[in-house]
């Protein structure tokens, strides 16, 4: 299942540190049908109503907002920190090739808004689980996610689970 979409995505050795196997979605994103048969299959996958998409920068607002289409709902912007205009709240986290911070405005939903995150991809989780407590300490509910890409052996989707989210991805 979804081979077709994982024989997109290319593996790029050493970057952006020595040891990162970097799973590049720039070729699936490349590919009119690739890129129509991802929204398809992520959007077949969503559990219930979603208010709004939030989107991880830079690789998730692309999914987000592709997917807030056909599941009328609004794109909500997770940013690195510093480059929102309004007043934020934000939360650091570790990657796993280095260290950094996220940030959303602190009026982007209102209290209770469906909200389903994506993002292109999850290897330790420590994106996702930053955007999950933003968008938890903003008020939303956050019962589900989905990633493009997952990489099980860095154990994020799971962690992302013990935290009480239903998690899917297309490819591992
Ligand atoms: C990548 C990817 C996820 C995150 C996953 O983003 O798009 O957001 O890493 O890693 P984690 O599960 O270990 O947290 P990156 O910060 O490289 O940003 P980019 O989308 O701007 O390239
Ligand atoms: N984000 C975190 N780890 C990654 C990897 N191995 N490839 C692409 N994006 C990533």
């Amino acid at each position: 299942m979804n081979d077709d979409l994982k024989a997109l995505i290319r593996t790029i050795p050493d970057f952006p540190k020595p040891g990162i196997q970097f799973r590049d979605i720039t070729t699936l994103l490349l590919s009119p049908t690739g890129l129509a048969t991802t929204i398809e299959r992520m959007a077949a996958a969503v559990d219930g109503p979603v208010d709004l998409v939030a989107g991880v920068e830079a690789r998730g607002f692309l999914f987000a907002a592709a997917l807030a289409v056909p599941l009328n709902a609004g794109v909500l912007l997770i940013r690195k920190d510093g480059k929102l205009p309004g007043a934020t709240i934000a939360e650091d986290y570790a990657l796993e090739y280095g260290q950094d911070r996220i940030a959303i405005h602190a009026d982007a939903c209102a209290p209770g808004a469906r909200v389903l995150l994506v993002d292109d991809l999850i290897a330790t989780g420590g994106t996702a689980r930053a955007a999950v407590r933003l968008l938890r300490k903003a008020g939303a509910s956050v019962t589900q996610a989905q990633f493009v890409v997952d990489l099980p052996d860095l154990g994020g989707a799971d962690l992302l689970r013990g935290e009480g989210l239903s998690v899917s991805s297309l490819v591992a």
